[in-house]
């Protein structure tokens, strides 16, 4: 079964005396159960107003979205579900010890269930050395591993973060990141947005991007870079002087090695060229390495594909 499905999902928001915006634009997507799915998009490209349609914080214009099978407006499938908002708010006086508390009995949970929680996730997220200290003197790695924790209150199977990466230093990063792939070794589905590629590339099972309200792709990582290789490292040995200057003239790169030469070309067309080249001039092809583009570049080049296609504004 899928974890998350859409259907269409579309958001208007319209404010008074504002021009009306499509903010979400038919989007239609699955995620499966103990995927970890990468939600990618520039700012304002529909991320939060898609997360908050799967948490039922808003209504959609049109469409339908479902977890494990239920309409995501229904009580019992935001049972399901655990979220980590994009600022999330905490009551500053209180502790990490009571603020898991409360949430676990928003949750529904009995005095022992509760106490048993806190032992699980104050082990996990490493709070027992500030529970009883109040949240407001907290620093923004801290919080953001009580908002983690509070998402998991109850152990639900599904996960929706909103940049919860956002803000951190490379440790809180990694952290979270770790925190992630435990959770998917539990079994949990995981959706989260964000606008760190590297961590996206690193822990991701597939990917989609969102330009502008609109699903411009989605995969997994590897057959999304897969077709795009950017350039291509050519080392060959023994071509005349000649050949050199061309191959010079059309590489990007070119850097002389002990016995061998390296030239860096910009597509897998010129490198056939090149290649032709030096075995007509008598030189050898020693390796050829194809450089496969990062989820960056790839990132970058989907952005600038669809920028020139309005947002679809609403009369
Ligand atoms: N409550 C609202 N009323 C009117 N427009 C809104 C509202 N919330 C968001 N928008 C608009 O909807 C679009 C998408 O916003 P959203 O917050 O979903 O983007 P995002 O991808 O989460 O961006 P960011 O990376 O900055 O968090 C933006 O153009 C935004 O201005
Ligand atoms: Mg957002």
């Amino acid at each position: 079964m899928n974890a998350i499905e859409t259907s269409q999902l579309t958001k208007i928001y319209s404010g008074l005396g504002k021009k009306a915006t499509r903010s979400l634009d038919h989007l239609s997507l699955s995620v499966q159960e103990g995927e970890i799915f990468g939600f990618l998009g520039r700012n304002g490209a529909g991320k939060t107003t898609t997360i908050k349609l799967l948490c039922s914080l808003l209504k959609p214009t049109s469409g339908e979205a479902f977890l494990f099978g239920q309409n995501a407006r229904t009580r019992e499938s935001r049972r399901l579900l655990g979220y980590l908002p994009e600022q999330p708010y905490f009551y500053e006086f209180l502790t990490p010890r009571e603020t898991l508390d409360f949430y676990g009995k928003l949750r529904g949970l009995g005095s022992s269930e509760r106490t048993r929680q806190w032992e699980r996730l104050s082990e996990l997220l490493d709070l027992k050395d500030i529970a009883h200290q109040r949240i407001k003197s907290f620093s923004k790695g801290m919080r953001q591993r009580i908002g983690f924790a509070v998402a998991l209150v109850g152990d639900p199977p599904l996960l929706i973060l909103d940049e919860p990466m956002s803000g951190l230093d490379p440790v809180g990063r990694r952290t979270i990141r770790e925190l992630i792939l435990r959770c998917r070794d539990e079994k949990k589905t995981i959706f989260f947005s964000s606008h760190v590629l590297a961590d996206v590339e690193l822990i991701c099972d597939r990917v989609g991007i969102l330009v502008r309200g609109q699903l411009t792709q989605c995969g997994r990582v590897d057959t999304l870079l897969g077709g795009h290789v950017d350039q291509v490292e050519l080392v060959v040995r023994g071509i005349r002087a000649e050949t050199q200057a061309t191959l010079r003239e059309q590489a990007e790169q070119h850097r002389i090695l002990e016995d061998v030469e390296v030239f860096v070309l910009g597509s897998r067309a010129a490198a056939n060229d090149a290649i032709r080249l030096v075995q007509s001039g008598g030189g050898e092809v020693v390796e050829l390495h194809p450089i496969k583009a990062r989820l960056e570049d790839y990132f970058m080049r989907e952005q600038a594909r669809h920028e020139e296609v309005p947002r679809g504004d609403v009369a």
